[in-house]
């Protein structure tokens, strides 16, 4: 084993987050209500029964942010755009002052030299859509396609990635099955719907990007969740597969143009007549890169039991396991050939100490990007085209269900006063940026 392993030349490392989990500024400048604003209303629906109204305040402090981006050294900054400001009633009038916020921004990291990957749908449908049957009324695929031409047409020319959605799965299943993210929904079928309509935005929106944005990569942000049978059953293993066909190959078989996969499609009971004559050929839109979110695996059983999970474990609960992500390239590389992949997303919670003056020395996270970064790398020389890195999060935020109890972040955010502390591993993660190596531990 060398010191150090270094990356390719040109290898891009940057951090991301999203619109809803830290900008806070839910009522300004126009921007409606976001189905994770009702949600939040919801008693319980959130483990802190907190909400977006402030999070961050990253719509008001962005310029401090870019400017922290820029002095850990980070050269992209992978963030999402909301539609409840650009398009507030979800179809129809532009709203600029919600285009204005991104129009800064961008010119803000540019001014940095810092490259913007946006991603256009991280979870906050406008509400108003949501009355409308949300991501099960087919009309809201078409909504999104005319959403994406007013954003990309405003930014297209200096925005360097455009990634249509982040994790369709998350948002069909635990927004329309099992209810736990918003709309809160518990409905299979209607999940099902969902997914098909989730993909068919994604495959409308592309031609919309290339056309606006010639000059940008288009593609989409999937996660991928390995999974394995907990036991050597039978029935465990049958039980893993489904899981993993609608988990993991749900969307990407699709988008790689080989369907939806026919085993899980039946074992889950999916009639399919959601999908129309040319919808499978829209999903199959050729994509430029695909973003990969990887944190964890999963055991399952057939019988529903909880599984012994054996590795250590964040404090999401899920288990460390590195060689996940490496399992992850090479396996959707040899089955599918993409062009190039992002990690647009990987990175632990942990239960942080702050010292008196909010600092964190957080080695636990600093172990998870090292080992992690260790099997990207592997990887790489497995000849997988991985062209760049996006530690989750920038920031402490707005973790969904789980509220502000869970830390994700680089950098701490003292919810009392908004301020902004970076971490051991956001100092650590920004040498590995400028050296492009990540050193021994
Ligand atoms: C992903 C989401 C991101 C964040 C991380 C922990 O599923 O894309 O917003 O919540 O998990």
């Amino acid at each position: 084993m060398p010191d150090s392993i270094s990356f390719p030349r040109n290898f891009l490392w940057g951090s991301a987050t999203s619109s809803f989990q830290i900008e806070g500024a839910t009522d300004e400048d126009g921007r409606s209500e976001s189905i994770w604003d009702r949600f939040c209303k919801q008693q319980d629906a959130i483990a802190d029964n907190s909400n977006g109204n402030v999070a961050c305040d990253h719509y008001h402090r962005y310029k401090e942010d870019v400017q922290l981006l820029s002095s850990l050294g980070l050269q992209a900054y992978r963030f999402s755009i909301a539609w409840p400001r650009v398009i507030p009633a979800g179809t129809g009038a532009i709203n600029q002052k919600g285009l204005d916020f991104y129009d800064r921004l961008v010119d803000e990291l540019l001014n940095a030299n810092i490259s913007p990957y946006a991603t256009l749908y991280h979870w906050d449908l406008p509400q108003i859509l949501e009355d409308k049957n949300g991501w099960v009324n087919r009309d809201t695929a078409y909504a999104f396609a005319d959403y994406t031409k007013a954003v990309v047409d405003r930014l297209g020319d200096r925005v360097a990635s455009w990634a249509t959605l982040n994790e369709p799965f998350v948002s069909a299943s635990l927004g329309y099955k099992t209810g736990e993210h918003a709309p809160g929904r518990k409905s299979p079928t209607d999940s099902f719907a969902a997914a098909h309509h989730l993909l068919l935005a994604h495959g409308l929106a592309m031609p919309v990007i290339r056309e606006f944005a010639p000059k940008s990569d288009a593609g989409i942000v999937l996660n991928f969740t390995p999974c394995y049978p907990a036991t050597d059953s039978a029935e465990d293993k049958k039980a893993a597969n489904t899981t993993d066909g609608w988990d993991n190959r749900w969307y990407v078989e699709p988008i790689a143009g080989l369907g939806y996969p026919a085993d899980a499609v039946e074992a889950l009971g999916w009639d399919q007549k959601e999908i129309q004559p040319d919808d499978l050929n829209i999903i199959s839109t050729p994509i430029d890169f695909l973003g990969i979110n990887y944190y964890t695996r999963q055991l399952q059983r057939a019988d529903g039991k909880e599984p012994v999970k054996p590795l250590p474990q964040t404090d999401m609960g899920w288990e460390i396991y590195p060689q996940g992500i490496y399992e992850t390239l090479t396996r959707l590389h040899n089955s599918h050939g993409f062009k190039k992949y992002f990690i647009t997303e990987n990175g632990a919670a942990f239960a942080d100490n702050a010292d008196e003056s909010d600092f964190v020395d957080d080695q636990n996270r600093v172990d998870y990007f090292h080992d992690h970064l260790q099997q990207v790398h592997r990887a790489i020389q497995s000849g997988v085209p991985v062209n760049g890195y996006f530690a989750w999060s920038l920031f402490d935020n707005f973790e969904w269900a789980f509220g502000y109890e869970k830390r994700f972040g680089l950098v701490r955010v003292n919810y009392e006063t908004l301020e902004r502390v970076p971490k051991a591993s956001a100092l650590w993660f920004g040498e590995v940026a400028k050296s492009n190596q990540i050193p021994e531990r």
